[in-house]
């Protein structure tokens, strides 16, 4: 069995996991996460520097905890890996370095990972932490919906991922912070409007109906910027009630909802994958896992549908260490 010690440091969490692996299985022995969503709420988003400041107060510590977590040592550490793009630079700075600086000190290797290829294989890691992908898996179709990327793609094999499909502005993780904005919910927007979505049962009415983006759109491309133009003039167009609140935040949520489901279908028609998987943040959004599992049970429910642990849906260092597991398998 080898072990690799994985950090991420691309955006707000600073994270490192151990997996334990060998050619054919792979173990997240431990996630060691500490998030700075209290630090950035005041600003009502991430702010780059703060970032970077924290990530280089926190790395040493997450890093201990860790190998704590997993019961072991840097001794036993036989690779290094850690998330080199896409990010905020002075935050992926702080990952890179500390990284850097082990593999060299310990003499190992350091494994430069994709922070995206981390969602994209975070659908495989079970409820029991083990990861596995196997040949007749494939083609995969993955939606990966976070903060910063919307994208759809399509996996021939492991080693050849291609973009089928993004946004053409806002990433959907994105939109529901700034829609959380208007509705002055706080930041992540994500759980804030969702939260206040649950508390409306009955149907949308006109008054607060809003467009579904790129319904008719022939490619599987997104676009957040219009429904959020939307909500903003409805919302000043109106005297704001509690409730409103809540009614917004449930249409602003469907309307986003359908696209994403809409662009996935169309895509799994066209492309006729074997497994289908939702990634990345906006996973942990209930009416999407739910509404998008129906679709696809609907199309065929013989292909299978994978979302990840709400804990591997947001930001972690497990993912990344996977994807470093698979980009040696890759080279191998
Ligand atoms: O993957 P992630 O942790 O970080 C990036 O790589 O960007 O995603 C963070 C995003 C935030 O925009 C947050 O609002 C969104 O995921 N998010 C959600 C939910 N939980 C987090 N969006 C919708 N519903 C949620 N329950
Ligand atoms: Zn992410």
């Amino acid at each position: 069995m080898n072990y690799v010690l994985a950090i991420e440091t691309s955006c707000d969490e600073t994270a490192a996991s151990v997996i334990k692996f060998n050619s054919k299985t792979a173990k997240v022995l431990s996630s060691a996460i500490s998030s700075q969503i209290d630090l950035h709420k005041a600003y009502g988003g991430i702010v780059p520097e703060v970032a970077s400041r924290a990530h280089l107060e926190a790395v040493i510590l997450i890093i201990k905890k860790a190998l704590e977590d997993a019961k072991t040592n840097l001794k036993n550490i036989d690779y290094f890996a850690v998330t080199t793009e896409p990010g905020l630079i002075g935050s992926l700075l702080i990952g890179i370095q500390t990284a850097q600086t082990l593999a060299w000190a310990l003499n190992k290797p350091l494994i430069k990972t994709n922070h995206l290829d981390g969602h994209f294989y975070s659908a495989f890691i079970n409820k029991n932490n083990s990861f596995a992908i196997h040949n007749s898996q494939f083609p995969i179709l993955s939606l990966l919906v976070s903060g910063g990327h919307t994208q759809l793609l399509l996996a021939k094999k492991s080693d050849n991922i291609k973009i089928i499909g993004e946004t053409l502005d806002d990433a959907a993780g994105e939109a529901f912070d700034k829609a959380a904005q208007i509705l002055r919910l706080g930041y992540p927007g994500g759980p804030a409007i969702s939260a206040n979505a649950e508390k409306i049962k009955s149907s949308i009415t006109t008054d607060f109906k809003l467009p579904i983006p790129m319904v008719d759109s022939k490619d599987f491309n997104f676009s957040y910027s219009g429904l959020k133009t939307a909500l903003l003039y409805k919302v000043m167009k109106k005297k704001m009630k509690k409730r409103d609140i809540s009614l917004f935040a449930a249409s602003f949520q469907k309307s986003l909802v359908e696209s994403l489901v809409l662009k996935v279908i169309s895509a799994a028609k066209k492309y006729k994958p074997n497994t289908i998987t939702l990634v990345g943040g906006v996973a942990a959004n209930k009416l999407l896992r739910d509404e998008l599992s129906k679709a696809v049970q609907s199309l065929n429910p013989s292909i299978p549908f994978l979302v990840p642990d709400l804990k591997y849906c947001t930001d972690n260092a497990a993912m990344i260490g996977i994807a470093a597991v698979m980009k040696l398998k890759n080279k191998a």
